[in-house]
């Protein structure tokens, strides 16, 4: 498939998020060996690059090749992901008094989430660097993904998720000729037998933020929005966060587009909100200083929130901070009401995470942590139809 009009990567390297040790684009990196951190990918800021490349691209995510890490557009592997479409949600807003709400539809993505961005380009890396088995910790849809990119490609791939997750979940996996192993736990126990699998059969492991790449995905999120919207940002953005690679990654492609000049460089940027389920809220709980046992988390009906560690947990932190932002939970009865108020309301089956966020408005407001007069966004995660069988 002819994709875009380049063949190039700005890629230089990748660097260690907390010392900025380098590290090599041409290896499978799973870890940051020196300081157990998330590895991040740089590139140069090349000027040649600028927003009027971007016409006559196809509407998928590689319309920003020279800012994505694949060297060669051979190993591309896409399922037609990106340039999801943001909707007002007008009867919504009025409901609330709000100015201006918008969502950011990624249910419409491949396998039905925002996974396949992250996979597709975790994937097409795994091809490129030699990769013949993959595998991964999921709550559910990076399982999907991941299977479904897999299968693309020619790679064997094994995902490994919580026994509780809805049975489509496993049966996407299974069409998409996935190896399923069902785990009694949460995501971290899929997570310590993935580390197991990579060791002893040599499986490239595609962990949130171990692996390097599905950060560089999940950014062309921050790449949409801001074309999406002509360049002018929205005041806040709200974000369902498990493992936190979204919010990271949209942060990222922000200081990428100052960088690249394509935003001013004294932009006002979106203060980033933390949203997580009350039932598993690490990241918001770390934010206000509490410290819990991680077995005081516990599943929720939004899986993909079901994370009770984020090994990218000091860059959220960072991004809440350095963004104005803030963090918030939200209870499963809302998230069940908000995923029917969408769909009465809007037209919209979304994910109980994305209606996660519809229920973190007032919250918001009571708290004056947002005003009605904002350009509010929300990042609905994926497809309300997988999660069916659990919401009534
Ligand atoms: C629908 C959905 N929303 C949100 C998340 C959390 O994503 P992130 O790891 O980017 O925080 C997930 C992760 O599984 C998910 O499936």
């Amino acid at each position: 498939m002819n994709l875009t009009n380049t063949q190039t990567s700005f890629i230089t390297h990748l660097k260690c998020s907390k010392c900025s040790k380098s590290y090599n684009i041409h290896e499978q990196q799973s870890f940051a060996t020196c300081c157990n951190k998330p590895l991040v990918a740089a590139y140069e800021s090349n000027p040649t690059f600028g927003t009027f490349s971007l016409k006559n691209r196809a509407a998928t995510m590689w319309r920003y090749r020279e800012m994505l890490p694949v060297l060669d557009d051979a190993n591309i592997v896409s399922l037609g992901e990106g340039m999801t479409p943001i909707l007002s949600l007008n009867r919504l807003a009025a409901q609330l008094g709000l100015n201006d709400l918008q969502v950011k539809d990624e249910s419409l993505n491949p396998t039905g989430s925002f996974k396949a961005r992250g996979l597709s380009m975790a994937i097409s890396k795994a091809k490129e660097l030699g990769a013949k088995h993959c595998v991964v910790p999921t709550a559910g849809n990076a399982g999907g993904a991941m299977a479904a990119y897999c299968a693309s490609a020619g790679i064997k791939a094994t995902v490994i998720m919580p026994s509780h997750t809805p049975k489509i979940f496993q049966q996407e996996c299974q069409y998409y000729g996935a190896e399923l192993i069902l785990v009694k736990g949460l995501i971290n126990e899929c997570g310590a037998l993935a580390a197991k699998i990579e060791k002893e059969q040599g499986a490239y492991n595609i962990s949130t933020l171990k692996e390097p790449y599905r950060l560089e995905g999940k950014k062309t999120m921050g790449y949409e929005i801001a074309e999406q919207l002509d360049w002018q940002l929205p005041d806040v953005i709200l974000y369902p966060t498990g493992g936190g690679t979204g919010l990271l990654g949209i942060w990222k492609a922000f200081h990428e587009m100052i960088d690249l000049g394509w935003l001013k460089p004294d932009v006002k940027l979106p203060r980033m909100v933390v949203v997580q389920a009350a039932n598993c809220s690490p990241v918001v709980d770390s934010l206000n200083g509490i410290t819990k046992d991680i077995s005081e988390y516990t599943e929720s009906l939004a899986n993909g929130l079901a994370v009770p560690i984020a090994f990218g947990q000091d860059m959220i932190h960072r991004v809440v901070k350095e963004s104005g932002g803030t963090s918030v939970t939200v209870s499963e009865q809302e998230m069940i009401d908000g995923v029917k108020e969408i769909a009465k309301h809007e037209g919209m089956l979304v994910a109980p995470e994305g209606a996660a966020l519809w229920k973190a408005i007032p919250k918001l407001i009571a708290s004056k942590e947002i005003s009605r007069d904002e350009k509010i966004m929300m990042i609905n995660t994926g497809s309300g139809y997988k999660y069916l069988e659990n919401l009534s």
